[in-house]
């Protein structure tokens, strides 16, 4: 990867790597469908349509089945995402893309450093893109980067980058902002007291991303905007980023050896647990998040009382439902983005996490999803 552009977000470096394609309006581009929404929303800004594709019900990714399911004569482009840190079956992907003549553009937001059959995630696409927002390997408070792999497009991806303006002072300090609120969130006096507001605000531009997908695909035309601006990094975010690249595999190492650690203290709850793959020869998971289906307790209900008890459970893309029931999947069911968008939850995976706090978490799961 010799080609890389820093830019403000993962979904600006989502919106350069689909521009420089060169696709027609109205081609069509497969992503999977549970899936954070800024995904569906950077094509459909492209003047571009989204055909949602079901994803695998163990890992979590875009099925290759489902794939082949979705092929038709203006589908483009694939969107593999490696969810959670887990590589998508890359070989079956590449495939299928170059046997139908198909761009690939990798979604590494959540896979910085995770391998495929002992492949960096982010080399087998034409492009891949990366976000360096809060809670991802590394971190430079809001951000992301384009990796160009076909050399094809690295004049026009060039080009496009040159004239994205540079941040001005309200994108900086909502950085400064961001940075302290993840510097300071994480003390558990202020976590206490803020963290009903933090979940609401979560919650809230969850919401309004979908809202905003929704309202797109309906109308792409329409007066719906962008739910951000797409700009270059300003330099003193470069300099973070810097400075954690140079740690990002030490900080990956840590998430990776929590997972293993959580992987084996819950194998024995298997009944009311159901947990993420133990990681195959090759492939290397940086868990970025460490999801977890609860099977006996309602996903909801652990989730509340894991909160309850001092634990910062989460439910990914909250508002999935909505994206899967606005008609963009007409084409196909997607039965196990659905399934999944009513169960999985994940528990905190930090490279800060030490033993006490990993056993804290996996005391709170178990006591909470042995409840009836
Ligand atoms: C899989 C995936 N793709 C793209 C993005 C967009 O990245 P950003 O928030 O930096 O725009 C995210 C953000 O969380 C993501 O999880």
């Amino acid at each position: 990867m010799r080609n890389i552009y820093t830019v403000n977000a993962g979904r600006t470096a989502l919106g350069l790597a689909l521009a420089a394609l060169g696709l027609k309006k109205g081609d069509t581009v497969l992503v999977p469908a549970y899936t954070c929404a800024a995904v569906v929303e950077a094509v459909i800004l492209q003047g571009l349509t989204p055909r949602l594709v079901d994803v695998d019900p163990k890992s979590f990714n875009m099925a290759p089945d489902a794939i082949r399911a979705a092929l038709g004569p203006s589908v483009k482009a694939i969107i593999p995402i490696h969810l959670f840190g887990r590589p998508c079956e890359m070989d079956q992907v590449m495939e299928i893309a170059d046997s139908n003549g198909l761009y690939v553009v990798e979604d590494c937001a959540q896979s910085l450093g995770s391998r495929y059959n002992g492949r960096m995630t982010g080399t087998f696409g034409d492009a891949s893109v990366f976000s360096f927002g809060i809670g991802k390997s590394m971190t430079t408070g809001e951000g992301g980067a384009l990796a160009v792999n076909n050399q094809e497009f690295v004049d026009r991806v060039s080009l496009l980058h040159d004239i994205l303006p540079v941040p001005g002072i309200a994108w900086r300090i909502h950085v400064a902002r961001t940075i302290l609120a993840a510097k300071t969130l994480p003390h558990e006096l202020v976590y206490s007291m803020l963290s009903t507001l933090a979940e609401h605000e979560t919650g809230r531009a969850d919401m309004l991303l979908f809202a905003k997908c929704v309202a797109l695909a309906q109308d792409p035309l329409g007066k719906s905007s962008s739910s951000y601006e797409p700009m270059k990094m300003p330099s003193y975010c470069a300099r973070i980023g810097l400075g954690q690249l140079s740690i990002v595999e030490s900080l990956n190492a840590k998430r990776v050896a929590n997972a293993i650690y959580l992987l084996g203290r819950l194998s024995a709850f298997g009944t009311l647990l159901g947990l993420p793959e133990f990681p195959r020869k090759g492939t290397y998971n940086t868990f970025t998040r460490f999801p977890i289906l609860p099977l006996r307790v309602a996903r909801d209900t652990v989730v509340r009382r894991m909160r309850d008890s001092g634990v910062d459970a989460e439910i990914p893309y909250q508002h999935l439902r909505l994206l899967l029931e606005s008609g963009l999947t007409a084409q196909a069911v997607c039965v196990n983005a659905r399934s999944l968008s009513e169960r999985l939850m994940t528990i905190p995976n930090h490279p800060l996490l030490d033993q006490s706090d990993l056993e804290r978490v996996c005391n709170a799961l178990v006591e909470t999803v042995g409840q009836s």
